[in-house]
């Protein structure tokens, strides 16, 4: 099985996901990173690991539908089978979408269906658990339609809540965990344990 990254910022659940490739912990080759982000991480980490690396963008192509395009145009110059979002900002569009329907996973940091949807992101989804005292939290990793975090849950993990935790604690022990997550999700679609 092909993976193709798509990733905005840090890439650090793409880099454990390509560590567990290498390890073969997960029997399947990265084949792609694309980043909206010129200075993105995970461009960088793609050049160290030698995977090819797009940046595709609305500067690059400001036309919504001509960026579309681009992307998968490039997934399938790589034969990509399986979409891996990792911290990718974007919105797909549906041409990708329905291309790749049931191809397409993504990790959220929380217990979804709690604290997703637009504009719930990064920081914002540790503070709103914080701000309503929940006694934990966690991640989930889905399938992606064309809305915001409302594909099937695949997997979750669960993260105590520390009285004594701040956005930051929070999000570092919960990203912790969705690097664990998100590999051995990943392992369990390729052996076939999880039907998507
Ligand atoms: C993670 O918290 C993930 O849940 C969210 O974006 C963040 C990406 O972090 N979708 P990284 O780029 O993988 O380090």
């Amino acid at each position: 099985m092909r993976l193709g990254f798509l990733a905005s910022h840090n890439g650090s659940n793409m880099q454990a996901i390509i560590d567990a490739c290498r390890s073969r912990t997960i029997a399947a080759e990265p084949a792609v990173v694309i980043s909206n982000n010129s200075d993105s991480g995970a461009l960088q980490r793609a050049k160290q690991e030698g995977i090819p690396a797009y940046y595709l963008s609305s500067q690059t192509h400001p036309a919504t539908e001509q960026l579309e395009q681009a992307i998968l145009q490039t997934l399938n110059e790589h034969n990509i089978d399986l979409i891996i979002l990792a911290g990718y900002m974007k919105k797909l569009g549906p041409g990708i979408i329905n291309t790749y329907q049931n191809r397409v996973l993504n990790i959220h940091p929380s217990l979804l269906p709690a604290y997703g949807g637009q504009g719930m992101y990064g920081k914002k989804v540790h503070q709103a658990v914080l701000t309503a005292g929940e006694q934990e939290t966690g991640a989930s990793v889905h399938l992606v339609d064309e809305h915001y975090d409302t594909g099937r849950v695949l997997a979750q993990c669960r993260v105590k809540v520390e009285s004594a935790d701040t956005v930051e604690t929070l999000a570092a022990r919960v990203l912790e965990q969705e690097h664990k997550l998100y590999v051995d999700t990943i392992a369990a679609i390729v052996k076939g344990d999880i039907t998507l």
